[in-house]
C-alpha cells in the first residue's frame, strides 16, 4: 500500500497515517513545514511503515497539479491511496468585510483541493484502481452564519468528489468524501471544545482508514452526524434562521 497525504501536518491526517503505518504502508507526507514532516516521518517509521518520504509544498500554490502529483507518486514508486487533508477555517467575520480573505478561504479549500482531486482522479483512472479520500466537512451541508464561506468551499468540494465517485462507479478506482463534525485539532483551538459532539482526531482517522477501502462515497465522522445533518438540512428556514447554531 502506497499512501500520499496532502496536508500531512494536519492532526486528522497524522492520526490516519499512523493507522496506515501500522499496516506497513509506504507513505509520502506532503505539507509546508519540512521539520514537522520529518518528525512525523520518524514517528511513522517507528510505528511500522515500510518507508516514509516527505515533500515540502504549499498545496494551494500549485500551478500544475497533474505534473506534481506524478512526481509525488514517482517518489514512492506509485500511489494506491491519496488522502487530501489540508484546509483552513479562516475568519468568517473578517472574510465578510475583506473579500481578499474570503477568496483565500475559497482558493485553499476549494480551488486548489479541486485541482488535486481532479489530477488524482485522472491518475487513478489511468491505473484502473486506487482510492481518492477527501476530507470535507459537515459545514458544507447547510450554510450557517458562523462559517458559510468555509462551508461553501466544502460544499463545492463535496459535489466534486461525489461526481468523481459517480464517474468511477463502473470502473475500478474509488472516491470517498469524509465529513467530520467538530474535532479537537489546532483548527478549532480557541473554541469551547466540550460536549459529546466533539470528536478526537483518532475517531475521525479510524473512519477515514476504513472507508479508504470499502463503503459508499460519503462518510460522516463520527457516523451520528449523518442523522444530525439530515435534520439540520431539512429544517424549514423559518425555524433555522432563528437558531444560534
Ligand atoms: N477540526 C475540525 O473541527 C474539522 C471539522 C470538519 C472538517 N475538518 C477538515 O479536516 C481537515 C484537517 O484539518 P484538522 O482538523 O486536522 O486541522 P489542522 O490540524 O489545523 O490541519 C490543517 C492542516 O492544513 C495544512 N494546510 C493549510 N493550508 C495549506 C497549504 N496551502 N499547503 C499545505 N498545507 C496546508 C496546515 O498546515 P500548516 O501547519 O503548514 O499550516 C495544517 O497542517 C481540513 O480539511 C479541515 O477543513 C476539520
Amino acid at each position: 500500500m502506497r499512501l500520499i497525504v496532502l496536508g500531512a501536518t494536519s492532526s486528522i491526517a497524522a492520526a490516519t497515517a499512523r493507522l496506515y503505518a501500522a499496516d506497513g504502508a509506504t507513505i509520502l507526507l506532503v505539507g509546508r513545514d519540512g521539520s514537522r514532516l520529518e518528525q512525523s516521518a520518524a514517528d511513522l517509521r517507528i510505528r511500522g511503515a515500510e518507508r516514509v518520504e516527505i515533500a515540502v509544498c504549499d498545496l494551494a500554490a500549485s500551478e500544475d497539479a497533474e505534473r506534481q502529483l506524478q512526481g509525488f507518486a514517482d517518489q514512492i514508486g506509485g500511489m494506491d491511496h491519496l488522502l487530501l487533508a489540508y484546509g483552513i477555517l479562516g475568519d468568517q467575520g473578517q472574510a465578510e468585510r475583506n473579500l481578499v480573505a474570503a477568496e483565500e478561504i475559497l482558493r485553499v479549500n476549494f480551488n486548489s483541493a479541486a485541482a488535486w482531486s481532479l489530477a488524482t482522479a485522472n491518475f487513478l483512472e489511468r491505473q484502473g484502481r486506487g482510492s481518492l479520500i477527501v476530507i470535507g466537512s459537515v459545514a458544507g451541508d447547510r450554510g450557517r452564519r458562523a462559517n458559510f464561506i468555509y462551508g461553501a468551499a466544502k460544499a463545492g468540494l463535496a459535489a466534486l468528489v461525489e461526481g468523481i465517485a459517480h464517474r468511477f462507479a463502473d470502473k475500478g478506482p474509488r472516491a470517498v468524501l469524509i465529513k467530520p463534525g467538530p474535532t479537537v485539532t489546532p483548527m478549532t483551538e480557541g473554541m469551547t471544545r466540550t460536549g459529546a459532539l466533539w470528536a478526537k482526531p483518532e475517531q475521525v482517522a479510524s473512519i477515514i482508514y476504513k472507508r479508504g477501502t470499502r463503503g459508499g462515497p460519503v462518510a460522516y465522522a463520527p457516523g451520528f452526524w449523518r442523522y444530525i445533518m439530515l435534520v439540520i438540512r431539512n429544517l424549514p428556514s423559518v425555524i433555522f434562521n432563528r437558531m444560534e447554531i
